[in-house]
């Protein structure tokens, strides 16, 4: 088992990719604490090595409480993996109020600094560690309506690259990774409200993707099991895409 022992902090983990990318490190044998704003997609996790935690990511103080808990109880701190987010319908910049913009910007990149600011400071007590923040394929393949959105990924990517180079000497390594049109609950709602702003159906996401089907958690399981594997110690400040060749 290429985890085993290791512990790793997931946020999003009742979400599509976030639960099943919890179920894959379990069964690699680490030790998981998977975090969500509501419990109710981990509810068919059970191992004696998963703890959920119920948290809103853009409360700081809760946010600071839960990484020094899991660091009391376990010592340690291998891995964070970022994947919590919230979508944009499609819509046009005349339509998106200020208080949208911060929220989209608030959950998909604030939050990533807050967790990552808690995970860095243990895991440079732990000699080093593994970060993955997801991101979207549509960063390099943007989309019409989804401007921010798209900034707050772009945002993801361009703040993992720098905390890769100031983590480097202390053995923390920062990746991202870029999923294409997944099949999970979010999909529908990049659909736009209003058709003629460019919204898409499950059928036009599918053949957007070269490989020719939507991307499933699964995928995304796979690609952070190698990322915060011992067999890419010497990647860091990537960008992973598992889209499907979507970014082509
Ligand atoms: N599904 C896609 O097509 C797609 C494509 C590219 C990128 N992504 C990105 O992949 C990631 C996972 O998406 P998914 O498809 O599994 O979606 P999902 O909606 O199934 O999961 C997202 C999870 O984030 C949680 N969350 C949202 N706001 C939170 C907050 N403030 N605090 C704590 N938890 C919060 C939600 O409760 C949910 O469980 C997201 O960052 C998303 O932007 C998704």
């Amino acid at each position: 088992m290429n985890h085993q022992g290791k512990v790793y902090v997931i946020t999003g983990a009742g979400g599509g990719m976030g639960s099943e990318v919890a179920s894959k490190l379990l069964t690699e044998g680490a030790k998981v604490v998977g975090i969500d704003i509501s419990l109710d997609g981990m509810s068919h996790i059970s191992d004696d090595n998963f703890r959920k935690e119920e948290a809103n990511l853009l409360d700081e103080a809760r946010v600071k409480e839960l990484f020094k808990q899991v660091y009391e109880e376990f010592g340690k701190i291998d891995g964070l993996v970022n994947i919590a987010g919230i979508a944009q319908s499609s819509m046009p910049i005349s339509d998106v109020s200020l208080d949208f913009w911060n929220k989209v910007i608030g959950i998909n990149a604030t939050a990533v600094f807050l967790t990552s600011k808690e995970a860095v400071s243990y895991m440079k007590k732990g000699g080093g560690g593994s970060i993955i923040n997801v991101g979207s394929v549509s960063v390099a393949r943007p989309r019409p309506g989804l401007q921010s959105y798209i900034a707050s990924k772009g945002a993801v990517e361009a703040f993992s690259r720098a905390l890769a180079i100031e983590g480097a000497p202390d053995n923390i390594r920062v990746n991202v990774l870029h999923p294409g049109p997944a099949e999970t609950k979010m999909l529908p709602q990049f659909s736009s409200e209003k058709q003629q702003a460019g919204g898409l159906s499950r059928k036009d996401f599918t053949q957007s993707v070269p490989l020719g089907n939507l991307i499933q958690p699964t995928d995304i399981a796979e690609a952070v099991h190698y990322l915060l594997s011992d067999g890419a110690k010497m990647v860091t400040g990537t960008t992973l895409h598992v889209d499907g060749g979507r970014s082509l």
